[in-house]
């Protein structure tokens, strides 16, 4: 029997108001996310196709970054480093075909970011204007400053990322915990101001102290979103897949998997194999 349409939206409006899930009536953009701070955390995830940006945005998800985690994650690689710029356009267009109310952001490969100023206006143009990439992400500190700046200048949004810098890890020699020396907290707290006073509108914080991480949160007039650096953050950003439970071995020890999906695939493409070698299925 068909619903009556009037029914029909009543009963939505009535789950609605009922759920306990965070309803986003708007789009989300940056000065949303600025306005987090102090107020509520912000909630980000990285995501790489459309399905999983549908799901977090209907969850309530403030933020989705389409991560150079990718290259880890889904892509096969050993870590970020191989993740060229069309492997970002590529996903943050599937990303942004979703429709998703949370912010879009690109991350920008770390042969754009270190190549100068022009050539990484241009990489960001694209994420913006090709892919739908309504915001980008750019890892490091004082020395990006100056890049920062001339993209905010010319209407590029910047989420900046401090602390520990995956493409960096050659150079800072493994992964680890910054922030810990008086001195390792001068230095990440000189480039959150740096890369806030260059218009960023929130910062990553990765594996930074916990402690030196509230420091930063309290001084800079933008929001901080952590991974792996605890709760004194503004916000808190982890893998989407991590989340789900899809990390094929070990997770660093921060992450917290909401779901155990990866048994659940396991499971269901057994059944699969099972019943079709048994001529179950079809039936
Ligand atoms: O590439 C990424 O996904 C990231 C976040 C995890 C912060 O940089």
């Amino acid at each position: 029997m068909a619903i009556p349409f009037r029914s029909l939206t009543r009963k939505l409006e009535h789950r609605k108001r009922k759920s306990t899930r965070p309803f986003h009536p708007v789009k989300i953009n940056t000065q949303h996310i600025r306005s987090l701070k102090g107020k509520q955390p912000v909630t980000a995830l990285a995501v790489y196709d459309a399905t999983s940006a549908a799901l977090a945005s209907e969850a309530g998800v403030d933020l989705l970054l389409v991560g150079d985690s990718m290259g880890n994650v889904i892509l096969g690689f050993p870590n970020t480093l191989p993740v060229t710029l069309d492997m970002i356009l590529h996903h943050t267009a599937a990303v942004a075909r979703a429709k998703p109310a949370s912010l879009v952001v690109s991350d920008i490969p770390f042969t754009e970011a270190h190549r100068d100023a022009d050539i990484l206006l241009a990489a960001a143009a694209r994420c913006l204007q090709e892919a739908g990439a309504e915001a980008v992400k750019i890892e490091g500190g004082v020395t990006m400053a100056d890049k920062i700046r001339r993209l905010t200048a010319a209407g590029v949004p910047v989420l900046a990322h401090i602390g520990l810098l995956p493409q960096q890890i050659y150079q800072m020699g493994g992964y680890r915990r910054f922030g810990k020396t008086p001195e390792e907290r001068e230095s990440l707290l000189a480039d959150a101001r740096a890369v806030t006073a260059a218009g960023a509108f929130a910062v990553v914080a990765e594996m930074v102290d916990h402690e030196t991480a509230g420091v930063i949160a309290r001084d800079i007039p933008v929001p901080l979103i952590g991974i792996g650096s605890g709760p004194h953050c503004d916000g808190q950003i982890l893998v989407g897949q991590d989340v789900l439970g899809l990390t094929p071995g070990k997770t660093p020890a921060f992450v917290k998997a909401y779901a155990r999906l990866g048994e659940e695939v396991k499971t269901a493409f057994s059944n699969y194999v099972r019943e079709v070698r048994e001529r179950k299925f079809p039936t």
